[in-house]
This record gives structure tokens, C-alpha cells and sequence, in this order.
């Protein structure tokens, strides 16, 4: 940790963006730094090229000081989350007895939908969506069923219904795995979709199971809403972190919420998933959600930036290629159909840019012709990003 104060932005620090150079970037050895050869500039996977927030450095190390390595205990976590919906998205009842720590999002998406479907059962998502949603759902004997978003990357609710209603003929508990807001078209969805969404599932006997990790990365003027909120959705099930808008990835721990009618359900987890979080990740994760907002506000506005940045540069460069900012997330979903670069133009971008960015491929139906770009990074970096980008096109 030698040098680390210098690092961190102080509450008045504008843009947490802006702070890190390249070559401490390149000292990182995670997945994001470590996956290509140190020619390729990385804006991939999921995580911020930032140095963390203050009051999450200070949780680990008083939590280093006094060796508090041992397991989680209590419920700091998720009495954290819900004085931060309170606060944030006006949210009220993010009830603390209705919740359970998970190791991450993922395993908590896994044990939720183990709750509610059976092996073998279908799970509806919402194509293009985060990759692991396919082999996670896969891996854990349920059957992936595709309910494509429509072309403006938002929900098409008359799919989703025909998609509903086939399913609700057949056996088994089916289930849907919503994205909210959605990696990666950053669609925020509205509180009429929401309860438009809880009366399909309700009419059709089907449980939702919703991925809420970006949502605190919700961009100013647009309103998040969470789906136990809305009429119709209590018996749904919610999946929150701090580890995307706070870069926590490696500090392991989510929160599943349960609606009301769902706390039967969630009585059900079995007690040992609550030993996968790290207690230290917690720790890191309560300390995010209660003192990391002034913190999280600056990242907003650095992100607002760059989504403001990375379609002027394209305008300019890459004209071909069509992006529509995102609502949250602070990834950027590309159509670059028009540049005639085949069905996988990140494989382009590698091999003659020197740029690593997502494929849309395993986003499922819809991605193909499409990239995914990390904004996540200094105004520097997306500017020679783009200059990549254009230059393997020549
Ligand atoms: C929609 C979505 N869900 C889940 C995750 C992964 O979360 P976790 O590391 O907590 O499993 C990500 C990471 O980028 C994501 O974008």
C-alpha cells in the first residue's frame, strides 16, 4: 500500500477518471491488464481504470490493522444498500430482513433462480445481455431461452410476452433473468416497463430474478427504478453490489433482496452460500454504499463526460460507426455494421488497432456486428482508443 494516500481523491477530487497514467494501470494484474500482450490498449471487461474510494481504502486497511479477515457476520451490508436506495432512488423498502449476502452477483443469480426453477427449466433473458448470463445459466442445468431486445436496445415487451406465454404451455418453472439497467445497450428501464414486465410475469406464473449491479451507475437525468418497487413484483428476487460502480470486483460479496412474497424463498437459501462472501469484501462494500458518494458523484460526471467525448471522436473518425450513449453502465455498445468489417469487428480492432474491446458475439442474438467499449477511463485513453479503432480501418 507505500504511496497509496497519494492515489486517493480526496471528496473534492473532480474526476476519479482522470487520476491513474498508464503505467500504473499496466502495473495491475488483473484480468482487464493481464489478458493481452502490453501493445494492446485494453477497454474490455468490466472494470475502471480508477483509484478506489477513500473510505473503501480505509475499511481494508483498519480491516488489515486489526486482522478482521475472519468470516462476514451481521447485516451492515445490506443495512447500507438500503439507506442508499433510500437516499438515491427514493426506495423505501429494501427490507433488511428480507435479504442474504452472496458471494457476488453471479452466484447470487445462480442460487436465486436454483430457488424458484428446476433443472432443466428454461430462463428467459434479454439478447444482446452480459455474456455469462449464458454459460452461469447453462452450467447450472437450465436452459437459456432468448427474448430479444428490440432495435432501440430496449425492452420489447410484445416479444417478451409471446416469449411467456410459449413457455407458460410447456412444463417446468420457468424463469427471467432481467438485466437493470441492461449491460450493455445502458437501457434504464422506466417504472411502466417494470410494472408492464410484473403483470406478464404474474399472467404467465413466471419468476423474475433481476440483476441490479449497475444500478448506482445510473447517469444524471436518467431514473433508475427498482423492480421489488414497482406493483406486481413482489414476489421477485434482486441482486445487488457495490463492486461495479465502486471497481469491488475483487473484493467479493453481492446482496439478494427478496420481495415479499418471495421471502419464503429466500428463507430457503441454504445457510452455507452466506460463508462465499469475503468478510473483508463486505467490509469494502458497506463502506462504499455509505461513505463513497461524493466519490461515485464524481465518477458520474467523469462517465457523462466520456460518453460525451467518445461520440464526438466518432462523429469525427469512425463516422460509419452508430452509438447511442447509455442511461447507466459505463460501457458503450457499438454498431459498426456499416463499416464492413464482417461479424466480429473486435477481432479487427485487436489484431490491426492494437485496441482489445468486447465482441458483441456472446451477447447473444443481436450482437453480431456489434463491440462493446469500456468508457471507464481517462479521456486520454478513449481518445487513442478511437484513434485505434479508425486506424484499422485503413
Ligand atoms: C450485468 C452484470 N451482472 C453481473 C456482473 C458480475 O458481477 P459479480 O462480479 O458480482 O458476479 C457484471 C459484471 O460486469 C455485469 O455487468
Amino acid at each position: 500500500m507505500d504511496g497509496m494516500p497519494h492515489d486517493i481523491p480526496a471528496p473534492d477530487t473532480p474526476n476519479p477518471l482522470r487520476a491513474l497514467s498508464l503505467e500504473r494501470l499496466r502495473r495491475r494484474t488483473s484480468m482487464k491488464w493481464r489478458t493481452y500482450p502490453e501493445d494492446v490498449l485494453p477497454l474490455w471487461v468490466a472494470e475502471m481504470d480508477v483509484p478506489l474510494a477513500e473510505p473503501v481504502v480505509r475499511a481494508v486497511r483498519e480491516a488489515m490493522e486489526l486482522g478482521d479477515t475472519g468470516y462476514p457476520a451481521g447485516t451492515a451490508y445490506a443495512e447500507a444498500l438500503a439507506a442508499f436506495a433510500a437516499e438515491r432512488w427514493a426506495w423505501e423498502g429494501l427490507a433488511v430482513e428480507r435479504t442474504a449476502i452472496v458471494p457476488d452477483v453471479m452466484m447470487g443469480i445462480v442460487e436465486m433462480l436454483k430457488l424458484v426453477s428446476g433443472p432443466g427449466d428454461p430462463v428467459v433473458v434479454n439478447s444482446p445481455v452480459y455474456p455469462p448470463f449464458f454459460p452461469f445459466v447453462e452450467n447450472m442445468g437450465r436452459k437459456v431461452v432468448e427474448a430479444p431486445l428490440g432495435a432501440d436496445g430496449r425492452l420489447d415487451l410484445g416479444v417478451l410476452e409471446d416469449t411467456f406465454g410459449r413457455l407458460s404451455a410447456g412444463a417446468g418453472r420457468p424463469a427471467y433473468l432481467l438485466c437493470s439497467p441492461q449491460n450493455p445497450t445502458g437501457a434504464v428501464h422506466t417504472a411502466d416497463e417494470l410494472a408492464a414486465v410484473a403483470a406478464l410475469a404474474r399472467t404467465y406464473g413466471i419468476r423474475v430474478v433481476v440483476d441490479e449491479i449497475h444500478a448506482p451507475l445510473t447517469a444524471p437525468g436518467a431514473n433508475f427504478v427498482p423492480y421489488l418497487s414497482v406493483p406486481g413484483a413482489e414476489n421477485g428476487l434482486s441482486l445487488l453490489s457495490a463492486s461495479k460502480a465502486w471497481n469491488l470486483a475483487g473484493l467479493k460479496a453481492a446482496v439478494a433482496v427478496a420481495g415479499p412474497e418471495a421471502a419464503d424463498d429466500l428463507a430457503r437459501l441454504p445457510e452455507e452460500v452466506g460463508h462465499g462472501p469475503s468478510h473483508v469484501g463486505v467490509l469494502a462494500h458497506t463502506a462504499a454504499l455509505l461513505e463513497g458518494g461524493a466519490w461515485l458523484d464524481a465518477l458520474l460526471r467523469g462517465l457523462d463526460d466520456n460518453r460525451r467525448l467518445l461520440a464526438g471522436l466518432l462523429a469525427e473518425h469512425l463516422p460509419a460507426v452508430r452509438y447511442t450513449p447509455g442511461q447507466a453502465t459505463y460501457l458503450a455498445w457499438l454498431d459498426c455494421r456499416a463499416l464492413g468489417l464482417g461479424g466480429d469487428p473486435a477481432e479487427v480492432f485487436l489484431e490491426r488497432g492494437r485496441v482489445a474491446l468486447n465482441s458483441g458475439i456472446p451477447f447473444g442474438t443481436g450482437g453480431e456486428g456489434f463491440v462493446r467499449l469500456n468508457l471507464a477511463t481517462s479521456p486520454e485513453l478513449i481518445t487513442e482508443a478511437v484513434r485505434r479503432m479508425a486506424s484499422a480501418l485503413g
